[in-house]
């Protein structure tokens, strides 16, 4: 990586302000490789840093995968209950560039959301042109009619309030009144939405995968780092 003031990188990482960087050089605490470091200000390689042995927690970039609890917000705003950023590391919050969650998931659905640091990871993953598949188990009210596989694969679907009908969508029923669904778009409430177009109400959502990642046994709260 390209070499950067050792105050800023370690700072910029949330381990501490750049005044104690000074402190923790002066007590030998970061070493560059095998050398101690004697300078705050030096530029350094910010992948050759160590900090009381240990290499700096993802220097290139964060992105971790969260099991999202039914219960917790997306947003950072109070008032709307507990958020996702509590079920984070606290160091994570002192990173810059800040934290933040690729896409969301709203308060009622549980289930896989990436963290990142990395914007331009979140633009890739968010942005219209992207063609993310994302995949859903939705648990409806009343059973589900195999018509829908059709409907939902037609790109005919109209939410309201919307303009353009939702891309085609693959839905495959796995019992009576649960389906997994799995979605190349990202719009508002946009599963929920999909099924009660067609008059079913979803009762339980869970999201297992996202693109390349799947959420596999990693327990709920849970945050499974995947950085290097
Ligand atoms: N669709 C929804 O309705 N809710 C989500 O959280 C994600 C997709």
């Amino acid at each position: 990586m390209s070499p950067r003031r050792l105050d800023r990188i370690v700072s910029s990482l949330g381990y501490c302000s750049r005044r104690e960087v000074r402190d923790l050089v002066a007590d030998g605490r970061i070493r560059i490789g095998e050398d101690l470091a004697t300078r705050a200000d030096v530029r350094v390689d910010p992948e050759l840093v160590r900090l009381d042995n240990e290499p700096l927690e993802a220097p290139g970039g964060l992105l971790a995968m969260l099991h999202k609890p039914i219960g917790y917000v997306c947003t950072r705003a109070d008032g709307e209950g507990p958020t996702v950023y509590e079920l984070l590391p606290p160091r994570w919050m002192s990173r810059n560039p800040r934290v933040t969650t690729i896409g969301r998931l709203d308060k009622d659905t549980s289930g896989l959301l990436l963290i990142t640091d990395q914007g331009d990871l979140v633009h890739r993953y968010t942005s219209p042109k992207s063609d993310c598949e994302k995949v859903y188990v939705a648990e409806v009210d009343h059973d589900l009619d195999e018509s829908l596989i059709a409907i939902f694969a037609s790109g005919t679907v109209m939410l309201r309030g919307e303009e353009k009908p939702c891309l085609p969508a693959k839905l495959e029923i796995i019992a009576p009144s649960t389906a997994r669904l799995t979605l190349t778009e990202g719009r508002y409430h946009q599963v929920r939405r999909m099924f009660a177009s067609q008059g079913w109400h979803v009762e339980k959502l869970h999201r297992t995968h996202f693109g390349d990642y799947e959420l596999g046994d990693l327990a709920e709260g849970e945050v499974a780092p995947m950085h290097r």
